[in-house]
């Protein structure tokens, strides 16, 4: 059951802090280094003050979207996290039910700790659930990369979403006080039977980073090459930079997700809540963009939808959920924020999605 006095993804927050062991905590909510983008994530949209309108007529309102030749019930998608297992023992495959119970998307990590098949298998028929993505890092191997591509269209999953924000971890200061390991019973499962990368020998005056991992990283190129052996939508999440996400649509990418990662990667970085209007402006009014990082009320979701974002993702709040309730947990997390949205909307004086824009908002 929910635990007493959880009443927001805040509560879920802290009550997972205290359920979580140290490794595992450290794990989901840690930022990368001095975790300055982890905290603009959540004040950047705290610092946007909305704007209402009153006695205007919302009869027939509702949160539906439309996205990618889909219709989901509202905009909230659940981001891939790593190794949902270390939150839950039955991991994933909670998230996956839970998704489904609320209509809400789910985009499975690379590095999910269930195989994709199950999760999967798991979730309802396509019409009474929302869109099912699989999140792809290259890897080093291109023809395991390309296997994975495949085992994921055949399993079923509506689009693929290539995070291109993360060729390097961040400096994990938070995981490396706690020495993080993962436990022995949780791994990458959808990656074992990788081949070991070639084994690179470095002399002193050659770089780990540049010598040995990013030789293999992937480049636009390998958007394009992906673009050409799937017919699935292509999304890449991690983008920032107005550029790369005109790049981004030139490669032949569907749609782009405006992400720092929730502050994981790269610090200092800014928000993305500051970021995604420049985004929308650069890629005009059509072009599908999603925004993550730090929401965490339903006002969050008003906001980006505001600034432009088409549908919203939650990382961190669905974990603690998960933790604290396994699929219910996730589910409760799910419909909060469903809810908060629709009393945002009405208080705002929104029956749409449609209807938010960035006069709902004080400037
Ligand atoms: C992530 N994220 C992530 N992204 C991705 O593309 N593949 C992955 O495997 C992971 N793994 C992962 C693990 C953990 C513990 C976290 C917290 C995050 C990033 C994630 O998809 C999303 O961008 C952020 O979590 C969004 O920010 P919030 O909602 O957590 O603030």
């Amino acid at each position: 059951p929910i635990p007493q006095g959880v009443v927001s993804l805040g509560d879920h927050e802290m009550h997972a802090a205290k359920r979580l062991d140290a490794n595992a905590f450290a794990y989901f909510s840690g930022g990368a280094a001095d975790e300055i983008t982890l905290r603009a994530n959540r004040t950047a949209w705290d610092g946007i003050q909305l704007f209402p309108r009153v006695l205007r007529n919302l009869v027939g309102g509702h949160t539906r979207t439309a996205l990618f030749g889909r219709t989901l019930a509202h905009p909230i998608l659940l981001a891939p996290v790593a190794f949902q297992r270390m939150a839950h023992r039955d991991g994933e495959m909670a998230t996956a039910y839970a998704a489904s119970m609320q209509g809400a998307g789910l985009i499975l990590s690379s590095q999910a700790s269930v195989l994709l098949e199950h999760v999967a298998r798991a979730v309802l028929p396509e019409r009474q659930r929302g869109p099912l993505w699989f999140q792809l890092y290259f890897q080093h191997d291109r023809g395991f990369t390309k296997e994975l591509v495949r085992r994921a269209e055949s399993a079923g999953y509506e689009a693929l979403v290539v995070t291109v924000d993360a060729s390097s971890s961040g400096v994990r200061d938070r995981e490396r006080r706690v020495g993080f390991k993962l436990p022995p019973d949780v791994s990458a499962v959808n990656l074992a039977g990788l081949p070991a990368p070639k084994p690179v020998m470095l002399n002193e005056h050659q770089s780990r980073m540049f010598d040995a991992l990013l030789a293999t990283a992937p480049t636009w190129k390998d958007i394009e090459w992906l673009r050409g052996i799937t017919r699935l939508p292509v999304i890449l999440k991690g983008i920032m930079h107005p550029g790369d996400a005109q790049l981004a649509a030139q490669h032949g990418a569907d749609g782009v997700i405006v992400s720092n990662h929730g502050g994981r990667t790269l610090d200092t970085v800014p928000a993305t809540a500051t970021i995604l209007p420049r985004i929308r402006a650069a890629m005009g009014p059509q072009f599908p963009i999603l925004a993550d990082g730090g929401i965490r009320r339903g006002t969050d979701v008003f906001k980006a939808i505001a600034l432009g974002a088409d549908a919203v993702l939650i990382g961190r709040p669905y974990v603690f959920g998960l933790a604290n309730a396994g699929a219910m947990g996730v589910s409760h997390v799910v419909r909060l924020l469903r809810d908060e949205l629709e009393i945002a909307m009405a208080l705002c004086g929104c029956a749409t999605l449609a209807d938010i824009n960035a006069d709902a908002l004080f400037s």
